[in-house]
Parts: C-alpha cells; structure tokens; sequence
C-alpha cells in the first residue's frame, strides 16, 4: 500500500527532518514503493487516512515528531509507523527523563541537575564544576547548547537553552572520545550495529559541523579494540532495552579520557537520515545499503 514519508514537521529540527526525509523518500522510490512525502506541519494528520495511507516512515526529528505526539495520532488512525512507540519516543525525547531511567536501572551517564532558573543553573555550576553543558532537555542536534567554562557564562548559557525549552538540563562536560552507535529491532532481538567514533573540529560537533561542514571526522570501524567496541555496543543495547525502544535508534557516548569508562548521552529514537548522518554510515559498514535499511525498518512498522 501507500507509504507516508513524514517529514518536515514544527520543530526546531525542522530543516534536518527535510534533509532526512528526502533521503528515505528517494531511498523507498528506488526500491520500487509507493511513497509520498507528507509534511505534518503543512498538512492535517487525518488526510493520511483520507488518502488511504497504509504505513508511515517517521523521518521527523524532535518535538511533535520524535516525541510521541505523532506516534499517538497515528496509533489513534490505525496507521502502522516505524520507530519507538508512544512512551519510549516521549522519553527519549527528554534528556531529563531518559537519565533517570538509565540511573534506575545502573546504567552510566554523566551528574545532572534539571534546572528552571539562571539561579538554579549557577547553583549547578557550583555543585558539577567546569566544564559543565546547558542545553534544552527536549531538543536535538545540539541545539541550544553550551560549553560552559566560567561562572560568568552561566546565565547567559541558561537563557539561551531556555529560549528553545523551559525545561533545562546542566550536565558535567565529558572529556573524551565522541561515540555513537545505532540499535536497531526490539526487546531481546535487539542488536547493535558498528560503532562510529567521531572526530569534530577543535572537539565542537554542533549542528554546523553535524550537517553543513566536511571538517568532521568519522570513523567506522571505530578503531576501537574488538573488547571496547563490543563492550560500547552491549551497553547501547542495554540502554535501548532499558527505555523500551522499538524498531530503531542512535545511541550518543562518550568514552571518559580519565578512565575509559563510556558515558551514556542520550538516544534519539528517530536518527538523522541526511547524507551526513551516521546510522546510515554504520549501516553500510555493516553491509546494510541506505535503501536495504529504509525498507528494512518499514517492514518492522508496528502499531
Ligand atoms: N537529532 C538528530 C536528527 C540525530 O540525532 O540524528
Ligand atoms: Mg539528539
């Protein structure tokens, strides 16, 4: 049947969505599917059923399209979707909400304090020491982010977190290797493909260098030893699992210089697509094509 790419969306990712959405659309195209962009932001979800829509590839990043919001409209229309269902997509969506479960369930990553006020985020300067990062608990793509060094970046740091999200996360600065690793299937089927070790320019992969520069880095094979990067996988695994993620999903680490031990980040339940984007990357190192994975990932859609 029908095949809905979505993409687009009403989130500050918006731009990224487009890049992702693209991708996958003319990805399912080569392969003979019969799909359509349809962009939420433009278009009232109910004419995915009016238009006899069978199935939706999710390539939306961020609020309303990785958190939930669309995975509820759909399962409330019937339509099968790709990716995590409601719960698993609204938590991962929140940095806050993802760490605690991690914590909850021994799973490493960094100190935190969630914090509603420039006041609150100097407190947590003091209390977590420098380099600390404030970003927006709900965002993607390193929007809204800040290295904070000094006390006197503080507020400043805050207000431009805040702007994106009144929910702000401040959290100590990992000095260490950048990693990301994809997991894709669900519960004990779930597996990890090649982990990507990423080297950015002066160690600043913000959303510049993630989609419009050529000066970042990948590795994959990792160069990793097999022990580590077996190690990284299963605790990406293990943090896919913990959260209840269905489908696919990119798992952000950092491997702390001080003493090897991964830190988890975060995961984003609907990854990048683009051409700078790393689960494809991974895939075909793994010998997964672009158009194998895209297909491979609608088939898995469920309710
Ligand atoms: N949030 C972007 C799209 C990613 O994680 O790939
Ligand atoms: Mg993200």
């Amino acid at each position: 049947g029908k095949v809905a790419v979505l993409m687009g969306g009403l989130s500050a990712e918006r731009e990224v969505s487009l890049m992702s959405g693209q991708g996958v659309l003319d990805a399912l195209l080569r392969q003979g599917v019969d799909a359509y962009a349809f962009d939420p932001a433009q278009r009232p979800m109910s004419a995915l059923r009016g238009e006899g829509f069978a199935r939706c590839f999710i390539a939306l990043h961020g609020r309303y399209g990785e958190d939930g919001a669309v995975q509820g409209a759909l399962e409330l229309m019937g339509i099968p979707y790709t990716g995590s269902g409601v719960m698993a997509s609204a938590i991962c969506m929140d940095k806050v909400m993802t760490k605690r479960l991690w914590r909850a369930d021994g799973l490493p990553t960094p100190d935190w304090r969630l914090v509603a006020s420039a006041q609150e985020a100097a407190a947590a300067f003091a209390a977590l020491g420098a380099p600390m990062i404030v970003k927006p608990a709900r965002e993607g793509s390193t929007i809204g982010l800040t290295k904070v060094e000094r006390a006197d970046q503080v507020a400043q740091a805050y207000a431009l977190a805040a702007t994106y999200d009144p929910e702000v996360l401040c959290e100590t600065f990992i000095q260490g290797v950048e990693l990301t690793c994809p997991v894709l299937g669900e519960g004990a089927t779930a597996h990890a493909l090649p982990v990507i070790r990423i080297e950015a320019p002066q160690g600043n992969y913000d959303y510049n260098n993630k989609y419009f520069t050529n000066d970042t880095q990948y590795h994959c094979p990792s160069g990793l030893s097999t022990d580590v990067e077996r190690h990284i996988q299963a605790l990406c695994v293990a943090a896919f699992q913990s959260l209840g993620c269905r489908g696919w999903a990119r798992v952000d680490v950092l491997l702390r210089a001080r003493d090897g031990a991964p830190q988890l980040l975060e995961i984003n339940t609907s990854p990048g697509m683009t051409s700078h984007s790393l689960v494809p990357m991974s895939a075909r190192v793994h010998g997964l094509s672009y158009e194998a994975l895209c297909v491979q990932l609608l088939q898995a859609t469920a309710l």
